[in-house]
């Protein structure tokens, strides 16, 4: 394993919504302080810094993954969805509108983290319970919306999306 002496800096170089990346990390520099400040990629939000909050989140090589409980040079070759890939993703329409019909968000800045867990969680169970949005949801932290449109849009969005994959 390769030792960085303090303060210096090493190159990382990954993919970030589909398009090659590279920027400069100490060995301590969190993933989401990359992806912010190297990277220039401000949609990843950054609460609690603890790994609590969940509004950091971001899909690492198919998992996700709290960016601020993510060293930089632990992305190193890895492939990043950040919510700018998210916003870009026309499939992900749906879930942005119901999300917005449901009053699912107010200031927003729990939004990103929870777009990119719903489709991840929607990608895995098309068909989920209210109680699996519920513990899925349970990983983020919102104070302005109470949650109960945010599980209203995820379960409309299920069922329409297997309603129409059964037609
Ligand atoms: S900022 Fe990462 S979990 Fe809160
Ligand atoms: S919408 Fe404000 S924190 Fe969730």
């Amino acid at each position: 394993m390769m030792r960085l002496p303090p303060g210096q800096r090493t190159r990382v170089t990954c993919t970030v919504n589909g398009q090659a990346h590279s920027g400069f990390a100490e060995s301590r520099t969190l993933l989401s302080d990359f992806l912010r400040h190297e990277l220039h990629l401000y949609g990843t939000h950054v609460g609690c810094e603890h790994g609590v909050c969940g509004a950091c989140t971001v899909v690492l090589d198919g998992r996700l993954a709290r960016s601020c409980a993510t060293l930089a040079v632990q992305a190193e070759g890895a492939e990043i969805t950040t919510v700018e890939g998210l916003a870009a993703d026309e499939g992900l329409e749906p879930l942005r509108q119901a999300f917005s019909r449901h009053g699912a968000l107010q200031c927003g800045f729990c939004t990103p983290g929870i777009l990119a867990s719903a489709s991840h969680f929607l990608a895995a169970r098309p068909d989920p319970t209210e109680a699996e949005v519920r513990d899925m949801l349970s990983g983020h932290l919102c104070r302005c919306t109470g949650y109960e449109g945010m599980v209203r849009a995820i379960l409309e969005v299920a069922r329409e999306t297997t309603e129409g994959a059964n037609q």
